[in-house]
């Protein structure tokens, strides 16, 4: 029999990787299951990031790809520990479900190409870590090619994060110079030797920096370098406080080369000694504020993803399920604090890296796939006795919205149901207007129309078209009941109602938004929507 739910907590690593496309996520994904033992060779999630690159490849990797990638969340064990990866979709268009997957994750890992720094789309991610005070680990990736001043990357992080960067390893060179690099917290130097990530004889084990065997690698120019650069750091720099790096000011700063299987060890040895166990949610029960601590008795979580047709046999959908407390064991009854509903997870689903195997207990901090037929939603909060709920998982109001029309008049029912299939999984949104019986859907990027025309041919054999909305933007609206039932009297012909039914503003432009909520101050017009 395992520990107690306190215990078992406290030995989970829950986190999320971070990073602009093409900084090196799919690879470091893939290392860091090589290093954690999950995996034997390089290859299995390193397809994805290759046939990502064309939006028809992207698809068919969609549907061709292993359980291993499709998989919201890659389990192992390793240390002593477990480490749960949750995976975050790469490209910007998806960053609606990245955030969403952000919510679930305890820690993040922020990847950075050493040539580029920080990037647009490390930035926007960032934020949401920063708004969920979510620490966060650096990796500075691809040292093996040329890379900017360590120093001056250091300073971009502290100037546009305004973050503190604790570096605790030090790199000798870079690109063709690269030498390896100095672990600041115990002067060891790990020399760095080039070779492929499938090679499995590895790099050379770190020896001590003073003594003498280091010359084999450094030559006296490069070890005065380096004693320099490491002696200005520690000195110039503030020394990495837990803390510090546990509220959000700080994080501690590796670097590495994915690709070559360099650094990887030392990155997952940083999140086992740093990044946080779970830690106590905040929640409402019966509608009174309260925390839920890992080691409570009661099982409890909520939904922060829903997939379909994971299994095209299968109509089933999995809706992941980040647990916060208790101890799960299959079979057990658990009940949606917002139906009421109880149902029996007989089949819970557990996401190593090469397999999906039944779960017959998890902990705060797992994530379980739940087998279902559409009952589970995004921000479902499951508990034993139903009166958790947990809030935080955010809608984001679209960017894009499209009039979708099945090409067969005979199908609009099929339609219908597809389109809140499609919904319910967060892939869009669907508006419904109150007047005409037209569908509006709404996603953040143009992709996601394209997936969903392909998803709504290939799953519900559906050819639809999308065409121009006469909507520009959508605003969920809030506010006392009257005020909004009011507005919403006067302005049915732009009113919709989004698949919870919540009243939503349909505006041609965001000037006219601006109009209207100038003229109805009690009224609030709101980007995000809170789901639980
Ligand atoms: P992403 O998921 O963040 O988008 O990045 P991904 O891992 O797919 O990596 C993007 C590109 O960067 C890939 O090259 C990958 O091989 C390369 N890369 C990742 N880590 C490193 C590293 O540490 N060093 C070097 N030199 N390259 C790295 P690609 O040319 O797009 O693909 P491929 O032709 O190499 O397969």
């Amino acid at each position: 029999m395992s520990s107690s739910p306190a215990a078992e907590a406290a030995r989970r690593r829950t986190f999320a990787i971070i990073s602009h496309p093409d900084a090196g996520k799919t690879t470091l994904t893939e290392n860091l299951l090589l290093a954690g033992g999950a995996i034997r060779a390089a290859g299995a999630v390193r397809a994805r990031g290759q046939t990502r690159r064309t939006q028809s490849d992207w698809m068919k990797i969609e549907r061709e790809r292993g359980i291993s990638v499709s998989a919201s969340v890659m389990t192992f064990d390793h240390d002593g520990l477990m480490f749960n990866l949750l995976d975050t979709p790469g490209h910007e268009d998806f960053s609606e479900d990245t955030y969403r997957t952000l919510t679930a994750a305890d820690a993040a890992i922020m990847v950075l190409d050493a040539a580029k720094g920080i990037e647009p789309q490390t930035l926007k991610l960032f934020e949401v870590c920063r708004l969920r005070d979510i620490p966060i680990i650096t990796f500075i990736n691809k040292m093996d090619r040329e890379a900017q001043d360590p120093f001056e990357l250091l300073d971009e992080v502290s100037s546009k994060l305004a973050l503190d960067p604790a570096p605790l390893f030090w790199p000798a060179g870079s690109g063709g110079r690269f030498k390896g690099m100095l672990d600041l917290r115990n002067d060891k130097f790990i020399p760095y030797a080039k070779k492929s990530s499938t090679d499995d004889e590895g790099h050379p084990d770190p020896i001590a920096f003073k003594g003498n065997a280091v010359v084999q690698y450094l030559d006296p120019e490069e070890k005065a370098e380096l004693e320099d650069n490491a002696m200005l750091v520690t000195e110039a720099g503030k020394p990495f406080d837990v803390q510090s790096f546990l509220e959000g000011h700080m994080t501690p700063v590796f670097f590495g080369s994915a690709l070559r299987h360099f650094g990887v060890s030392e990155l997952l040895g940083g999140i086992g000694a740093y990044a946080p166990p779970p830690k106590p949610m905040p929640a409402s029960k019966n509608g009174a504020e309260t925390h839920v601590a890992p080691g409570d008795s009661e099982v409890s979580g909520f939904v922060f993803k829903v997939q379909a047709n994971m299994d095209p046999n299968h109509r089933d959908r999995i809706a992941f399920l980040r647990l916060t407390s208790g101890r799960f064991t299959r079979g057990m009854k658990l009940k949606a604090q917002n139906t009421g509903k109880a149902m029996s997870v007989n089949a819970p689903i557990m996401f190593f890296a090469s397999d999906r195997e039944l779960a017959e207990d998890a902990f705060a901090g797992d994530v379980i796939g739940i087998p279902n037929h559409g009952v589970l939603r995004v921000g479902d909060s499951l508990s034993e006795t139903g009166t958790l709920r947990f809030a935080g998982l955010p809608n984001f109001a679209p960017e894009i919205l499209r009039r979708v029309r099945v090409k067969d008049p005979l199908k609009a029912k099929h339609l219908k149901k597809a389109l809140e299939g499609l919904a319910e999984e967060g892939v869009t949104q669907l508006f419904r207007p109150m007047i005409g019986s037209d569908f509006i859907v709404g996603a953040v990027g143009q992709l996601q129309f394209e997936v969903m025309a392909d998803r709504l041919a290939n799953e519900y054999q559906l050819e639809v078209i999308f065409e121009a909305s006469p909507y520009a933007e959508a605003r969920w609206l809030g506010g006392d009941r009257v005020d909004v039932e009011d507005f919403v009297n006067k302005h049915k012909s732009a009113m919709g109602q989004d698949i919870d039914e919540a009243p939503v503003f349909l505006g041609k432009s965001s000037w006219e938004i601006g109009y209207v909520a100038e003229r109805y101050p009690k009224v609030r017009f709101e980007r995000t929507k809170e789901r639980a």
